[in-house]
């Protein structure tokens, strides 16, 4: 089974489950053969060449959604995905991917979901509105991509401590080596689960 990685960013993610997944699913007839971003800039594309991984941007701007979820499915039928991890990708999924892939598309947001996803709920801006709000926890949520942003089935989740004096820097931080330490493993469970035959 083939999997693509999406990424708007730097990646770190991406680089991470590359590292990883091969050995966690060591055995499994299971690749990464695709790299999929829409940002001609992002630190992604390098990790795709360092790792020899087919690197495509895909072109979003200015098209009518037709021709955007066109552009998506060519070129998930051209590489024979089977399963999408995103990790860090910006961009909405067109309903006609998630329909196309119903729970085989997953992603990772660093919050505890269902609180502080949705539009406009990335990056910094999360954890501004975290340490804002005066939590005392925050976390990372793995979850299916549905339709909805950031609303999807929940798959799994971690907490983390929010101390008085973080930033939004540290608490990054904090939430950068959560999602590094487990998002790998749980992709290979549901890949393992999904397509139990080696
Ligand atoms: C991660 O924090 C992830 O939770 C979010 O986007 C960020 C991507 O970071 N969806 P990176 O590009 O993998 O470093």
């Amino acid at each position: 089974m083939n999997i693509a990685l999406f990424a708007s960013g730097t990646g770190s993610n991406a680089e991470v489950i590359l590292q990883k997944l091969p050995t966690l699913l060591y055995g499994y007839n299971v690749e990464i053969n695709l790299i999929l971003t829409n940002n001609t800039d992002a630190g992604v594309l390098n990790i795709a060449n360092q790792f020899g991984i087919p690197a495509q941007v895909i072109l979003l701007k200015n098209l009518p959604n037709n021709e955007i979820e066109g552009n998506y499915l060519q070129l998930l039928q051209q590489y024979e995905i089977d399963f999408i991890v995103l990790a860090g990708y910006l961009k909405k999924i067109p309903a006609a991917l998630t329909a196309a892939y119903p729970q085989k598309i997953v992603n990772i947001h660093p919050a505890l979901l269902p609180a502080y996803g949705g539009a406009g709920m990335y990056g910094r801006h999360v954890h501004e509105a975290i340490l804002a709000a005066g939590e005392k926890q925050s976390g990372i949520t793995v979850h299916y991509v549905d339709e909805v942003y950031d609303h999807g089935q929940i798959i799994f989740q971690v907490s983390c401590q929010v101390d008085v004096n973080d930033t939004a820097d540290t608490l990054a931080q904090k939430i950068q080596q959560l999602e590094h330490k487990h998002y790998s493993e749980v992709i290979a469970q549901i890949i393992v689960s999904q397509f139990p035959v080696k």
